[in-house]
């Protein structure tokens, strides 16, 4: 990967990387058009990265279907995709991690305790072997969008990091290969998450800016949702991804909720 993101290079070509754990959906890629339309070459990766899971978390049953995902990169044009194997990135004696504070000490962060260890460590890797002069990530993941942006400032790296809109099912519910996990009343009950997110975003808008009563607007919304149990509602500061108290600039309403077994995401731009 590393020898033709250099040859590329050394033509004059630019290089987008779209990092993903494989089991490609729309969201995905939007990121890869996004990619396509802004470098010469985009390169996917995809990887299923084991110290990014914690021990109880989903590691073993999170889909995977490369012979699927390799036919939507053709589709979608993709140059390059990467996929290599856990020994070749973590080879037998592999003991370096990249950990960033602060931004991790919120929302996922406390809750996945060495997640953005894992993700920050597989990123930084994956960059040094794509060499992208620009970095896709989705909305949806809005602090690892903001941890791995920091990442790339503290460390001097020279890609752009760039974030790219949640892409959504009709319904409101943001994609995310986690979705497959759902059985008929999980994915009904599912949308009730955007639903909650876009009633706090329209709570701010009427002029509410404490951030205890958002997230309580939000609770009373998800907390009889049947199936569904909050893992956390949060108001933070969109770049530091701090908890406020009180909502006077860029802000986001983070939620995590389960949904039968299943652990999804989402969150929504407080903004007038
Ligand atoms: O968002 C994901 O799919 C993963 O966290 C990433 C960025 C590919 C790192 O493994």
């Amino acid at each position: 990967m590393q020898s033709l993101a250099t040859a590329w290079r050394a033509a004059g070509l630019s290089v987008g990387l779209v990092p993903t754990m494989g089991s490609l959906h729309e969201g995905h890629l939007s990121l890869v058009r996004k990619s396509a339309r802004e470098n010469d070459r985009t390169v996917v990766s995809i990887f299923v990265n084991p110290i990014q899971f914690g021990a109880n978390e989903d590691f073993d049953r999170y889909p995977r279907d490369l012979a699927r995902d390799l036919d939507l990169c053709g589709q979608a044009g993709v140059d390059a995709v990467f996929s290599p194997a856990a020994a070749e990135m973590y080879p037998e004696g592999f003991c370096s991690r990249v950990e960033l504070r602060v931004l991790t000490e919120s929302l996922c962060g406390t809750k996945r305790p060495h997640h953005f260890c894992g993700v920050c460590t597989v990123v930084m890797k994956l960059f040094h072997a794509a060499l992208p002069d620009r970095a896709y990530f989705g909305q949806k993941d809005a602090q690892q969008l903001a941890v791995v942006k920091r990442m790339a400032r503290d460390f001097n790296m020279r890609v752009a990091v760039v974030g790219a809109p949640t892409v959504r099912e009709a319904d409101g519910l943001a994609m995310s290969s986690r979705n497959a996990y759902l059985n008929a009343a999980e994915r009904a009950a599912a949308p009730r998450v955007f639903e909650a997110l876009s009633s706090a975003a329209a709570l701010y808008r009427q002029g509410v800016s404490d951030a205890d009563q958002i997230k309580r607007h939000v609770d009373e919304r998800l907390s009889g949702v049947p199936l569904l149990r909050v893992d956390y509602i949060e108001i933070v500061d969109a770049e530091t991804m701090r908890p406020l108290e009180s909502v006077t600039g860029p802000a986001l309403c983070a939620v995590a909720v389960y949904i039968g077994e299943t652990r999804l995401i989402d969150n929504i731009a407080l903004e007038v």
